[in-house]
C-alpha cells in the first residue's frame, strides 16, 4: 500500500466524517482503546496512535469492552513478552463473537514479523488489523479500509521509515513526558530482534526536539525523559542536544535512555556533570560482565572500557547513580562466566538492574548457537543474581540517609493514608508524609531509612 498525501488525506477525511456520523447517532464519539507494551519507545508511539485518533474523532477509553477500536501494541524483545499477547487477543475471541462491528488491531514490534503475522493471520482471526513499525505513516489507510470495507488487513511493509513530525504524542501524564530523540538500532547485537524489527537508526533533528520540549516545559511539565534504543549514538551530537536543552528557561529536570556504552564518553559524563537539569544518573546496559560473552554477543565494549565509564563518572561525583541491564545464561555461558556479571555488580554498585534470562529470538544470530543449560538452572542464577543485588542496593542506597534531596512528587505513596511518592535527582523512589497540594511539585525531603527498593524521609517545609 504505498502512501501518497492524497490517499492519505482522503482516508483522514472519511473517517473523520465516519467519527462525526457515529456520534450523531450513538450520542457520543467512537471509543478507542489503545495498550501498549514493552518499553518507553513503544509506550510513546502508542502515545502518538491516541493523538492520531483524537485527530480525527475519536475519544480514548480504559475500557477494552465498551470501545469500537482496540488496539494492542506489542513488544517482540522476549518470548514471554510475545506470549502475554497471544494470551490477550486469544482472550477476546468471544469478546469479537458478541461485538462484531469492534475493530482490533494488533501493531508494533511483534508485528512486524512475517512469522507472527502468519500466526495471526491463521489462528488469530479476530484480530482485523495487523501493522508493523515501519507503517504508521499509512495509519488512517489502513484504518479506512478496515472500517468502511470489513476486510483484514495486513501491513508489515517498509516504506515508511521517514519520520513523521505531523504526530503529536498525547500524554496522559501531564508531570513527564517521553520525548524520541531517534529511532531504531544498527547494532545488532547477536541476542536481540530490536535491529530487525525497527530497522536502522534515524535521529529526529535537534531543533524539532528543542521546540518540542521548550513547549512541554511551557505547559508544564516537569520531567523529560529523552528516548531512543542508543539514545547517546544520536546523529547530531548528544551532548550538544544535552546541552541546548538545559538552556531551555524554567524549573524542570531532564533524563534519558538507554545509552550505549560504547558511545558512553568523557564528553557525555562532563555534560551530564556541567547541566544543572540533568539528572546525575546513567541507565548503562553492561549484558555480562565477562568478555567473552560480551564479544559473542556483539557489543562492541569490554570491561575495561565500561569500568573507565563508570569510574570517570565516579570521580567527578562520588554517587553518581548507574543502573543497567543484564542476560543470564547467553547460549555457552558457564557459571564461572556468570559469576563475573555477580562481580560487575559488586564492583559498580547499581541502584538498579533490569535483569532477564536469555529468550531465544528467531532470526537472531544467537538463536543460532548451542544452548546446554536449562532455563531452570539459568531461572536459579537469575535468582542468585537478584539476591546480590538487594543485599547491594540497600547498602547503597544508605548513602542518602541524613541528607537532603529534592524530589519530584508523582502521587500519593503506598505507604498508607497520608504518604507522597516521588523520585530524587537519582530516579530513586522517595517516600514520605505529605499532603496532597504538593502532586507535582519538587519539594525538599530529609531521608531517615532506606529501603532495598526506595527511601523514606520527611518533608523539609520552606
Ligand atoms: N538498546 C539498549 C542497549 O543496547 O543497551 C537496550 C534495549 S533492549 C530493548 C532492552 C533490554 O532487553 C536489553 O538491554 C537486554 O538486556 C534485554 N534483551 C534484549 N534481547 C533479549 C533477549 N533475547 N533475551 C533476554 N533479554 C533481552
Ligand atoms: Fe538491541 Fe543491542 Fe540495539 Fe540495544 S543495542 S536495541 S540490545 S541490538
Ligand atoms: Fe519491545 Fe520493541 Fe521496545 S521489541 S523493548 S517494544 S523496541
Amino acid at each position: 500500500m504505498p502512501e501518497t498525501i492524497t490517499e492519505k488525506q482522503a482516508a483522514k477525511s472519511e473517517l473523520v466524517r465516519y467519527c462525526t456520523e457515529y456520534k450523531s447517532t450513538y450520542a457520543h464519539s467512537p471509543l478507542a482503546f489503545v495498550h501498549s507494551f514493552g518499553c518507553q519507545q513503544n509506550v510513546s508511539d502508542g502515545e502518538k496512535i491516541k493523538g492520531e485518533l483524537i485527530k480525527i474523532g475519536y475519544e480514548l477509553t480504559d475500557d477494552y469492552s465498551s470501545a469500537q477500536l482496540i488496539i494492542f501494541n506489542t513488544c517482540a524483545v522476549r518470548e514471554n513478552a510475545e506470549d502475554k499477547v497471544y494470551g490477550t487477543i486469544g482472550d477476546l475471541k468471544h469478546f469479537k463473537e458478541q461485538n462484531p462491528d469492534t475493530v482490533i488491531a494488533v501493531c508494533g514490534c511483534m508485528a512486524q514479523q512475517k512469522h507472527v503475522v502468519e500466526k495471526i493471520r491463521s489462528t488469530y482471526r479476530q484480530v482485523d488489523l495487523v501493522f508493523g513499525t515501519f507503517a504508521y505513516n499509512e495509519f488512517y489507510q489502513m484504518l479506512w479500509e478496515v472500517v468502511s470495507k470489513r476486510k483484514r488487513v495486513f501491513n508489515i511493509s517498509e516504506n515508511s521509515l521517514d519520520i513523521n513530525e505531523d504526530f503529536k504524542q498525547f500524554r496522559e501524564d501531564k508531570l513527564r513526558a517521553y520525548v524520541p530523540i531517534m529511532y531504531g538500532c544498527n547494532n545488532f547485537c547477536t541476542y536481540c530482534i530490536v535491529p530487525y524489527v525497527r530497522g536502522r537508526e534515524r535521529s529526529r533533528k535537534p531543533d524539532a526536539v528543542i521546540n518540542e520540549v521548550r513547549q512541554l516545559v511551557e505547559n508544564g511539565y516537569k520531567e523529560i525523559t529523552l528516548l531512543g534504543q542508543n539514545v547517546n549514538s544520536y546523529s547530531y551530537g548528544f551532548p550538544e542536544l544535552l546541552r541546548s536543552i538545559n538552556n531551555i528557561p524554567g524549573k524542570f529536570r531532564i533524563r534519558f535512555m538507554s545509552s550505549h556504552p560504547k558511545d558512553a564518553s568523557k564528553e557525555l559524563i562532563d555534560t551530564i556533570m556541567d547541566c544543572d537539569k540533568v539528572c546525575k544518573c546513567l541507565h548503562l546496559p553492561v549484558q555480562s560482565g565477562c568478555d567473552r560473552v560480551l564479544k559473542a554477543m556483539n557489543r562492541h565494549y569490554d570491561i575495561a572500557q565500561y569500568m573507565s565509564v563508570i569510574e570517570y563518572a565516579r570521580s567527578r561525583s562520588s554517587d553518581f547513580s548507574f543502573s543497567t541491564d543484564i542476560i543470564v545464561g547467553f547460549p555457552g555461558e558457564t557459571y564461572e562466566e556468570f559469576c563475573e556479571t555477580k562481580d560487575i555488580i559488586k564492583t559498580v554498585k547499581y541502584d538498579n538492574i533490569y535483569s532477564f534470562v536469555f529468550s531465544k529470538r528467531s532470526g537472531t544470530k544467537a538463536a543460532e548457537l548451542e544452548d546446554n543449560i536449562s532455563d531452570k538452572q539459568k531461572g536459579l542464577w537469575l535468582r542468585e543474581l537478584l539476591l546480590e543485588q538487594r543485599e547491594i542496593s540497600s547498602q547503597w542506597l544508605s548513602r542518602f540517609v541524613g541528607r537532603t534531596v529534592e524530589v519530584l512528587v508523582e502521587s500519593e505513596g503506598r505507604t498508607g493514608e497520608g504518604y507522597l511518592t516521588g523520585k530524587n535527582d537519582e530516579g530513586i523512589i522517595v517516600e514520605f508524609a505529605g499532603n496532597k497540594k504538593y502532586i507535582g511539585e519538587f519539594v525538599q525531603v530529609r531521608i531517615i531509612k532506606a529501603m532495598n527498593w526506595a527511601l523514606s524521609g520527611e518533608l523539609v517545609e520552606e
